[in-house]
């Protein structure tokens, strides 16, 4: 298979140490793992824990000095200028069901600056990179995002937070765009839906309330692909944000504008009564 060629230091381990993450997880699958709560319905798994262990192993092995923030809490602190994002398992509810559609994902941030992103699906063995400057690519090919120009033709995806999910607001903008778009998909695995959008799979994506590990690698992916990421209101991204907006680029102010109308309360389709 391709891979990058003249990668960073820091992007070929990633790519390595994603590869070898994806593997574990395979591992764990067929044994039905069983989800622990980390609150409300927030669920955790050995595999979970198990992925961390290993990326987290191998990246103070080949880089001690950086910085990594893991999601399960294995990572370590430190005043380097590089820092490490990693969620070890994005998209726990879907690998607890079974449901096919997670992924490892890992992303360097040099000064404040993404430099390095890496999305690994082990199911369908796709792994996307990116890094900052050199573009993206899905196994070794370059890839860019879809030429969808209006949003009632685009297909969109989102998600919604396992906490909190009674302060989330989602469902408002989701049912208007529900309703003025080819669909909007919620497949559990936020980082693949970014991949998705900077290889044209997906026009555009959106979610409130991720965390830096959730999103780091997908914006640097999107940016690469030649999309647009940012808030919900067109200001920059923060990838401790914590929400993001990411698409194509061509269809990004119209999609400002539909969330725009729902910040404001112009309601286009009232939510159907119940009789
Ligand atoms: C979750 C997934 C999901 C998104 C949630 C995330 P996790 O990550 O990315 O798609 O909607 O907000 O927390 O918990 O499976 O790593
Ligand atoms: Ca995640
Ligand atoms: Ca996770």
């Amino acid at each position: 298979m391709a891979e990058p060629e003249n990668p960073s230091a820091e992007l070929a381990a990633a790519i390595e140490i994603a590869r070898e993450a994806g593997a574990l997880l395979l591992s764990w699958l067929p044994r039905h793992v069983t989800a622990e709560s980390k609150g409300e319905y927030d669920i955790v798994t050995a595999a979970d824990r198990a992925s961390e262990t290993l990326i987290v192993n191998r990246l103070r092995e080949r880089f001690p000095a950086h910085a990594i923030i893991a999601e399960e809490g294995g990572g370590q602190g430190s005043s380097s200028d590089y820092r490490w994002y990693v969620d070890p398992l994005d998209g726990t509810t879907n690998f607890a069901h079974g449901f096919p559609m997670f992924n490892v994902t890992l992303a360097l941030e040099h000064e404040g600056e993404l430099v390095a992103g890496v999305i690994f699906d082990p199911l369908h063995d796709e792994l996307f990179h990116a890094s900052r400057g050199g573009g993206a690519f899905l196994n070794g090919n370059p890839i860019g995002v879809s030429r969808t120009r209006k949003l009632d033709a685009s297909l969109l995806a989102t998600g919604f937070p396992s906490r909190k999910r009674h302060r989330n607001l989602n469902v408002h903008f989701f049912y208007q765009l529900a309703m003025s778009t080819h669909g909007i998909r919620r497949a559990g695995a936020a980082a693949l839906d970014l991949a998705y959008v900077a290889c044209g799979r997906l026009d555009g994506f959106w979610e409130f309330g991720l965390n830096p590990w959730d999103m780091a690698a997908g914006v640097l992916l999107v940016r690469e692909a030649g999309g647009c990421a940012s808030d919900m209101k067109g200001g920059p991204v923060d990838v401790h944000g914590p929400h993001v907006m990411a698409d194509n680029g061509a269809i990004h102010d119209e999609l400002l504008g539909a969330f725009r109308d729902v910040f404001e309360g112009r309601i286009r389709f009232p939510l159907p009564q119940i009789t």
